[in-house]
């Protein structure tokens, strides 16, 4: 067996972090990719990465991790810095390169813009494989105008099936680890479990961790189809309320916000009313979220939990018990 080599785009990132660490539990190098002037991936990964701008670049991964953190083994990990509008440099990145896995965020400037200039970067440089920076539900069936960072994701995924490398994306629903944070559908302190529509919708999460793992170990499977569906844990808004009064012993309720339909309008009221349309997760944004999610369209249809083995995935309630400290 030969080691795969793994350029990460966004690997300064929450989730690119994650992966980089599971991708090096296997036999890998890791090639993180990062933007003039970020710094992250400096303080993050070691100092001494090689510069790829056109004309002065001195090619791609001969810079070490070396003075990196504890836990990031110097030997194993390169830093390449290069800009996404240099093509040239973005291309030497990439030279030697097995596998790209993007997990980049942003609009369509980023999950657009520059996924097209990593992709065409990475058919030019020979590159076998490419992972684009989904880890979302399942956008592709969604209505047109209900959410609109899946369906940058969607017309991202119409570029990479028309190019002449191997894809695949990875759908894991949403974050579970969001549920006790940014994804404001439990009113912990009013013990409220907020729905749309129907309590009964089945929703579909998994950890950051988990889609991490997973992430990696499809970077490492050639066969991998276009597509891996992962999820966690599947539960409706009323199991979360029930798994919410076991975990305190005190009753959390199911509260009805509305329908899907209102839900939708609203958020289009709101992005129409928003100033800056480039924002990643405005309000309306998480409004989208949810209305994707409780209407069932995102909802995943072909989870293999099972492809890589057995595996404890990390539930909705493990998280909120960790969560409540119970
Ligand atoms: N399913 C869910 O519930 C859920 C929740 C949150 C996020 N996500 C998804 O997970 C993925 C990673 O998200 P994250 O939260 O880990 O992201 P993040 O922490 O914000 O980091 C993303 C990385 O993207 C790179 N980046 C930022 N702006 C860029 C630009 N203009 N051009 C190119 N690269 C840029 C940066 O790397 P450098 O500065 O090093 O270049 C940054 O570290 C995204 O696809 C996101 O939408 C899914």
């Amino acid at each position: 067996m030969t080691t795969t080599t793994v350029l990460v785009a966004g690997a300064t990132g929450d989730l690119g972090g994650r992966i980089v660490a599971a991708l090096l539990q296997h036999d890998t190098r890791v090639r993180v990719l990062t933007r003039p002037g970020s710094g992250a991936a400096d303080r993050q990964y070691g100092g001494t990465g090689t510069s790829t701008s056109t004309g002065t670049g001195t090619g791609a991964g001969t810079g070490t991790g070396a003075g990196t953190g504890a836990d990031v083994p110097a030997d194993r990990v390169d830093v390449v810095t290069a800009d996404y509008s240099d093509h040239a440099a973005l291309v030497s990145a990439l030279a030697g390169v097995d596998v790209v896995v993007s997990a980049v965020s942003g609009t369509r400037a980023v999950i657009v813009d520059a996924q097209r200039a990593l992709l065409a970067a990475a058919v030019e440089a020979g590159v076998q494989r490419f992972i684009p920076s989904d880890y979302a539900a399942d956008y592709r069936s969604i209505t047109p105008g209900s959410n609109r960072n899946f369906e940058l994701r969607r017309e991202f995924a119409a570029d990479l099936d028309a190019a002449p490398i191997r894809a695949t994306s990875v759908l894991n629903g949403a974050f579970t680890d969001m549920l006790t944070g940014q994804a404001p559908m439990i009113l912990f302190d009013r013990r409220r479990v907020l729905y749309w529509s129907s309590a009964d919708q089945v929703l579909d999460f998994t950890t950051k961790d988990d889609v991490a793992r997973v992430t990696a170990l499809v970077a490492l499977d050639p066969g991998a189809p276009r597509v891996v569906e992962v999820a966690g844990d599947r539960v409706t808004a009323r199991q979360i309320a029930a798994t919410l009064s076991r975990l305190t012993g005190t009753t959390f309720r199911l509260q009805w916000a509305g329908t899907v339909g209102t839900l939708s309008a609203m958020a289009k009221v709101g992005r129409r009313l928003s100033k800056d349309d480039d924002e990643p997760f405005p309000a309306w944004q998480g409004m989208q979220y949810f209305v994707s999610m409780f209407s069932g369209e995102a909802e995943l249809h072909h989870v293999d939990d099972e492809r890589y083995g057995e595996h404890h995935w990390t539930t909705v309630r493990d998280v909120l018990a960790a969560h409540l400290g119970v």
